[in-house]
């Protein structure tokens, strides 16, 4: 006991004249007293050596042992200030490195959002490959063979049909997805299909051999065109602002019937007349119309039951009036200075 009590003495002599030059000396100081294999730690072990009566005595000994230790700590860091820093070797005043943040793709932003409001109004959203078979693409699609509506949208065939297997292709629109919807679920049906679709055009300003839609698909009972109406309304406006007018011209689609494309008022110039709108102050954003019965047919759905319209539209051109991008392009050069334009959308 008296050992011990001459060796607390002893490390406390030491320790009040312990000095710390820097963050490292003072480092050294918390290990060597009061880390967990320190000598605090080592002298408070040998309490199951004191005898049961000395015990409280011992007790208060080591606990003003104890602070002495930590307040000593305390008062050599309070010493070392802002300069324990310094002292390892490194500058905590210096600037960080910037680290390089990403931006999302802009057809990433569009596409999201035209997801988001189209679920909020209950549609779910359906994928589908982008190598397609012959029927998925065209023939579903009440687009048979030799149909002159074919060349509408030109194809990258990847391998020629033969007598065992329609011919494999790059999905031109994704109404494929659309056919595969219809192939596996059965009425009521909503569903959007956001996606890549491939043509072969001549790579411009204006067009490109690939591109993105959100196609979109609603069947159910007493479906009518003026469901089809409201519904893309509702999307404008939301994608656009509630200024936005909009017009149907009659059109036509091989799987719609009857079928509309919609205008918008041109959002570059606000309907004044610029580039973009051709000077007619209305721009085409997509294609729509009522499922043609025989598209319905199919796949097994009773169009006597049934009714349903669909759409299609691409992002790149929602994109393009929504932030006056005007060579389609840039969405796929991947050039930093564009890209990181839309840090802030
Ligand atoms: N699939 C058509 C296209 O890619 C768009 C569309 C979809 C038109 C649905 C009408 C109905 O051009």
């Amino acid at each position: 006991m008296e050992q011990l009590l001459q060796q607390i003495e002893d490390i406390k002599n030491e320790i009040t004249a312990a000095e710390a030059a820097n963050a490292a000396a003072l480092e050294e100081f918390r290990i060597k007293y009061l880390g967990t294999k320190g000598l605090v730690k080592q002298i408070m072990g040998e309490m199951k050596n004191v005898p049961n009566e000395q015990k409280k005595e011992f007790g208060q000994i080591l606990n003003a042992f104890k602070i002495v230790a930590e307040e000593k700590f305390a008062a050599l860091q309070a010493g070392l200030g802002d300069s324990a820093e310094t002292d390892t070797g490194m500058d905590f005043s210096l600037p960080g490195d910037p680290t390089p943040v990403g931006t999302r793709h802009p057809l990433n932003l569009v596409r999201n959002q035209m997801v988001s409001i189209f679920k909020r109004l209950g549609f779910a959203v359906a994928e589908g490959p982008e190598i397609e078979d012959d029927w998925h693409n065209f023939g579903a699609m009440n687009l048979p063979e030799d149909h002159p509506a074919r060349d509408m949208q030109d194809t990258f065939y990847v391998e020629e049909k033969t007598a065992d297997h329609s011919a494999w292709l790059l999905r031109t629109h994704t109404s494929s997805t659309q056919a595969r919807v219809m192939e596996s679920q059965k009425p009521p049906i909503r569903v959007i299909c956001p996606g890549r679709v491939y043509r072969n055009e001549t790579i411009s300003a204006r067009a490109h051999c690939f591109f993105h839609q959100v196609e979109g698909l609603y069947i159910d009972e007493n479906v009518s065109f003026a469901d089809l109406k409201q519904t893309l309304y509702f999307f404008v406006q939301e994608m656009f602002g509630k200024e936005v007018k909009v017009r149907f011209r009659p059109s036509y689609f091989p799987f719609t019937e009857p079928s509309a494309e919609m205008d918008i008022s041109c959002q570059i110039c606000a309907g004044k007349g610029c580039n973009i709108c051709k000077h007619t102050g209305w721009v085409e954003i997509l294609g729509s119309g009522m499922v043609h019965p025989k598209v319905l047919e199919n796949f097994g759905i009773d169009p006597e039951k049934y009714t349903g319209f669909a759409f299609g539209m691409g992002v790149e051109r929602i994109a393009q009036l929504k932030y006056q991008v005007n060579d389609l392009r840039l969405y796929s050069q991947n050039d930093v200075r564009f890209l990181q334009q839309f840090k802030s959308v």
